[in-house]
């Protein structure tokens, strides 16, 4: 039987293939795991593998200090390399990144199906890099795994002409899966200098790279009505010391400047914080999940994630410093209670992917 060819690239394709690969090991599906390295540091890449206890890729690169089309150069050409070799019965890919893109041609090139997880996401802004891979790999995928119903939607609309399925997102999987033993083995709580706090993260290259924005955002969580734990994501780190702001928001007393966290300690924070304020695609989505069920501030223009909006979750609040502010101390204050579902799946995700990517597919 040919391989399953399940790539990641970044953190969230790490967190989100984990349930994933879990689901084909279950199967007894013949696997081959590669690491893209868009994402390369230890607390960015390894620390998860370790986290989710997966195994040690098959394949691994790292793409330290490479531009956006470097990056995607040379992922196409180690991808087209591998395929080549492997022979995959197909390429599964997860999300929006320029791994997922890269990724997608090389296999399309290679006459190889692409299997799309988290497929159908439109924020419709196309400022946004994702924006634009996401549309791309649906439009080159064979497979699409659509979380939702709106997404599926949002495919069947752009006439993409691959075989859809409804899944679920793979996050609340993650969230299942790993929260209970989150609990018991992170000592992340010892660190956190505040009872009460809002989880903050950003990292959207359309906000952190924008001087002014990124601006408003260090001075909403210095001036936040709540203290904040942020973990600071290596892209925003450097921004900050470029423009010479990360000592001002280090010193802040109400604000904790955190590395990037682990999975383990970033999912009892989620569980522990008031609310979350963030760019984050998947802390939205998880934000939803029955054993998370927190209010999510988007800090930005728009969502693909309407889903979380709709169900009373999230709310796209801007990128300004006083709506940011408002938005953080109406939602302290007004505590509204919040759905047990979750619009992305009922955790059953990656087992759906697997069982079709079998069905349809490898034992074909
Ligand atoms: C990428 C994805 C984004 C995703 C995010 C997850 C694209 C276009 N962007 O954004 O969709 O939400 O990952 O976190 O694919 N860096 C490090 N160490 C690392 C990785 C990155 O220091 O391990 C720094 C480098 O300076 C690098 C910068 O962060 O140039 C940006 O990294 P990159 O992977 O290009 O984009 P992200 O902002 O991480
Ligand atoms: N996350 C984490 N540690 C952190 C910040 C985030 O483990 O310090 C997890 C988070 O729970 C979610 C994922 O990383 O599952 C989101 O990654 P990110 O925000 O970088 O990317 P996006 O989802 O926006 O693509």
């Amino acid at each position: 039987m040919k391989p399953v060819m399940v790539v990641t690239g970044t953190r969230p394709e790490i967190i989100k293939m984990a349930p994933v690969l879990r689901a084909l090991r279950k199967r007894k599906l013949p696997t081959f795991f590669v690491h893209c390295g868009q994402h390369y540091d230890y607390d960015m890449a390894q620390k998860f593998i370790e986290d989710l206890e997966l195994p040690a890729p098959d394949f691994s690169f790292k793409l330290k200090g490479a531009s956006p089309n470097t990056q995607m150069a040379r992922i196409i050409t180690h991808m087209d390399k591998l395929v080549k070799e492997k022979q995959p019965s197909i390429v599964l890919v997860e999300g929006d990144t320029n791994t997922v893109l890269a990724s997608a041609i090389a296999a399309n090139k290679r006459g190889v199906p692409v299997g799309h997880v988290e497929a159908g996401l439109r924020s419709f802004d196309l400022r946004m890099p994702e924006e634009h891979n996401r549309r791309l790999t649906d439009h080159v995928s064979t497979f699409l795994f659509a979380p939702t119903k709106t997404a599926e939607a949002n495919l069947k609309r752009e006439s993409v002409w691959g075989k859809i399925f409804v899944t679920g997102n793979t996050v609340i999987d993650a969230v299942n899966q790993h929260l209970p033993i989150a609990e018991k083995k992170s000592k992340i709580l010892k660190e956190i200098r505040f009872d009460r706090f809002v989880l903050a993260t950003a990292h959207r290259a359309e906000n952190v790279d924008d001087l002014a924005v990124l601006k408003n955002f260090i001075e909403a969580f210095a001036e936040s009505p709540v203290p904040v734990v942020y973990p600071m994501h290596p892209r925003t780190k450097k921004r900050l010391r470029q423009n010479g702001l990360y000592t001002q928001i280090k010193k802040c007393k109400k604000v904790q400047v955190l590395p990037p966290l682990g999975y383990l300690d970033f999912l009892v924070l989620m569980k522990k914080c008031e609310l979350l304020v963030t760019d984050s695609g998947g802390i939205q989505e998880e934000a939803t999940a029955p054993a998370i069920r927190k209010p999510v501030l988007v800090i930005r223009l728009s969502t693909e994630r309407q889903e979380a909006v709709e169900a009373g979750f999230a709310k796209v609040v801007g990128t300004g410093k006083q709506e940011i502010l408002a938005a953080i101390k109406a939602a302290v204050e007004n505590k509204k209670e919040l759905p047990n579902e979750s619009p992305f799946g009922d955790g059953k995700a990656a087992e759906k992917t697997v069982k079709r990517i079998e069905e349809e597919f490898v034992r074909a």
